[in-house]
């Protein structure tokens, strides 16, 4: 019982409904996430991340989208398995803050502005472990005081409106954690804020998910901070995983024209550059995503790859063994990297 993975997605498939018809944003994913295990996810803008995530959540709003096929399956704290895919609403709301928590790019989104961050902390942790009054203060001020803002106690008492940027994602972390959860989604925690705050969030994250033990799902658009913070890789273009590897492997041997183009586009860490006020950005990636309400045939990366031949059109490939874990939705996968 205990080997099964804390998060194992299945065949994922997420459809919202617009004027242009039926879109499918996700068309079939599969990832795992293990205990303990940082696995990020990454992709260009429009590529199915936020849905995927808020799909686990299950955060898609009914009026515009749902889940129509494929499994959630989430290892809960007393061990047994369930699909979060098929939950009722009551049942998520005891697991949203508390098993699973979301973390994302804007706090405001989940900060309520007119309430002080210590009484918003103290909330969730009555909420899901009926701790009140003075013990739920005292927890507030731990956890601020865990996620590194100083002067906890009268920070505790600020409204969001009177912290910085990084001051709030921090409160957001503080409250994302309080109940302890497994499984930590982030989602682009970190994009909003400036270099030197984005690495001490990212350190924090790295920190606390050690201490906590929990799984987390990250994602990002940065492979500069994939290389820093992840066990392992699912690279996502068009609503599917079309590369998954441990780290090392997938910068060692990337194995999809995608993920090949993704890692030359990154932003070369030139410090002098830097201090000139330059940023290197080497070889974007020509094109751009697919509209989702029209994707090319076969594999949706044709139009923009120049390892294209004639099959490619012919039909979405299938994810091929690279080597143990390491897969590759790529006819040519094994002419990449010799
Ligand atoms: N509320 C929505 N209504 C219609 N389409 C949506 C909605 N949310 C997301 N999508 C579609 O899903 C695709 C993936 O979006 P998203 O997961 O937000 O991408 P990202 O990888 O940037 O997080 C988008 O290109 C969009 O077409
Ligand atoms: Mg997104």
């Amino acid at each position: 019982m205990t080997d099964e993975p804390l998060l194992q997605i299945r065949d994922l498939v997420t459809e919202f409904r617009t004027e242009s018809g039926t879109v499918r944003a996700l068309k079939g994913v599969d990832l795992t996430v293990e205990s303990g295990q940082t696995v990020a996810l990454v992709g260009e803008s429009g590529s199915g991340k936020s849905v995927t995530s808020l799909s686990v959540m299950r955060l898609i709003p009914a009026a515009s989208g749902s889940i129509t096929a494929g499994q959630i399956l989430f290892r809960g704290r007393d061990g047994t398995v369930t699909d979060l895919a098929r939950q009722p609403e009551r049942a998520m709301r005891d697991i949203r803050g508390n098993e699973i928590s979301m973390i994302f790019q804007e706090p405001m989104t989940s900060l309520n502005p007119t309430l002080k961050v210590g009484v918003q902390i103290a909330e969730a942790a009555w909420l899901h472990q009926g701790v009140t009054g003075s013990a739920a203060r005292k927890r507030a001020e731990e956890m601020l005081a865990l996620v590194e803002i100083p002067d906890a106690k009268r920070r505790a008492d600020a409204y969001p409106h009177e912290l910085s940027g990084g001051m709030r994602q921090r409160v957001m972390i503080a409250m994302a954690l309080v109940c302890r959860p497994s499984l930590l989604i982030a989602d682009e925690p970190t994009t909003a804020l400036d270099v030197t705050v984005q690495l001490q969030i990212l350190d924090l994250i790295r920190r606390l998910q050690r201490e906590i033990g929990m799984g987390v799902l990250f994602i990002t658009h940065n492979l500069g901070v994939v290389a820093e913070l992840a066990d392992r890789v699912a690279v996502m273009y068009s609503g599917r995983i079309v590369e998954t590897a441990t780290t090392d492997d997938l910068f060692d041997r990337p194995s999809h024209p995608y993920t090949r183009g993704l890692l030359a586009s990154m932003p070369v860490i030139d410090h002098a550059a830097r201090k000139r006020g330059e940023i290197a950005r080497l070889n974007e990636i020509p094109g751009s995503v697919p509209d989702p309400a029209n994707p090319p045939a076969g594999c949706d990366f044709n139009p923009r790859c120049s390892w294209m031949v004639d099959d490619c059109r012919k039909a979405v490939p299938p994810l091929f063994d690279v080597k143990g874990d390491h897969k590759s939705r790529c006819l040519r996968w094994s002419e990449l990297n010799v």
